[in-house]
């Protein structure tokens, strides 16, 4: 495999990629937390879906946990960047925790979103995969009064008690163009649909899509850095499938199977936005092992967002 594999080669690195505002915010806050109050650190959930980051918090002392019940009275936990549901945070009140959030503050607004329009008395469709993380914390705002749609064929299907008082919130890292057939679907249905004041699906999630398929067009392969459970990294991969090309969701250079690579002259490279950028170095370095490689980016926005730290760390 590895004689077959080798070869001069083209790699277009999609631009951007990798990590996000709120993804490195979240990194951020365990790494200073650790500092500043000392091993061990617990963490809800992993704190971004990348089996990278937490391995590497994990080296440092962070203890990652799936609820707050394991931790114990009193010690300082964090919240992962998906977000949870008010739940989670009562019963991490009644063990005393000392709690830090590292809730991206994009999702935290999906979440301010669904609790006006319940006040409103509106039923709310969250477009969202079920089962994620962020869409179970989504949810948890009002559990009755959030219904969870998939895709456009549940759009078709979902029903609610007042067809007159419905709004509408996304998952922030759906692929955009599905996302947006589902919403059309209910807006055909639920004339009176309402909807965020903006786009749910956020600006990273929108960019990384916008450049994968900048560099799919033209590429025989797409490498997507990332792990399995990462909703924002599946999508790349689906996104760079759609325009024709061969795509893989790899968790690093050493998952990338060298049959993938018989026959390819030009790769796309690109990484979900919780998988670090030392990834695709060393992706590209180990590509440089099978013959000449020539990079190039191609860069479709410029991103210059910060979120700022919760005083409990700054
Ligand atoms: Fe936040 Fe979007 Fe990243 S919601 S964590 S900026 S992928």
């Amino acid at each position: 495999a590895w004689a077959a594999a080798s070869g001069d080669r083209e790699v277009v690195l999609a631009g951007p990629r990798s990590f996000c505002a709120g993804v490195e915010r979240a990194i951020e806050i365990v790494e200073r937390a650790l500092v500043k109050y000392g091993p061990p650190v617990y963490v809800r959930r992993q704190i971004v879906h990348n089996s990278h980051v937490v391995r590497e918090l994990e080296r440092r002392g962070a203890v990652f946990v799936d609820e707050v019940a394991e931790v114990p009275e009193g010690s300082v936990t964090v919240l992962a960047a998906h977000g949870v549901a008010p739940q989670v945070r009562t019963d991490a009140a009644a063990r005393n925790l000392r709690m830090i959030d590292a809730t991206c503050p994009l999702v935290a607004k999906v979440h301010s979103e669904v609790r006006r329009f319940v006040a409103r008395g509106n039923t709310v469709f969250l477009i969202g995969h079920r089962d994620h993380e962020e869409v179970v914390g989504t949810q948890g705002e009002a559990p009755g009064q959030v219904v969870v749609v998939a895709d456009p064929d549940e759009a078709g299907r979902v029903r609610v008690a007042d067809p007159r008082r419905v709004s509408y919130v996304m998952q922030t890292t759906l692929a955009v163009e599905e996302a947006e057939q589902t919403a059309a679907v209910l807006r055909d249905r639920f004339p009176a649909l309402n909807g965020p004041r903006s786009d749910d699906i956020c600006y990273a999630t929108t960019n990384r899509q916008q450049a994968v398929r900048a560099v799919a067009r033209d590429a025989d392969l797409v490498l997507v850095l990332g792990s399995a459970n990462s909703s924002n990294s599946q999508r790349l991969a689906e996104v760079a499938a759609a325009e024709g090309a061969q795509a893989y969701l790899v968790d690093d250079a050493s998952t990338v199977d060298l049959r993938w690579l018989r026959g390819v002259r030009r790769i796309g490279v690109t990484a979900g936005a919780s998988a670090p950028p030392q990834l695709v170095d060393d992706l590209v370095r180990c590509l440089s092992g099978l013959g000449r490689v020539a990079v190039t980016e191609t860069r479709v926005a410029d991103e210059d967002i910060r979120f700022t730290l919760p005083r409990e760390v700054s």
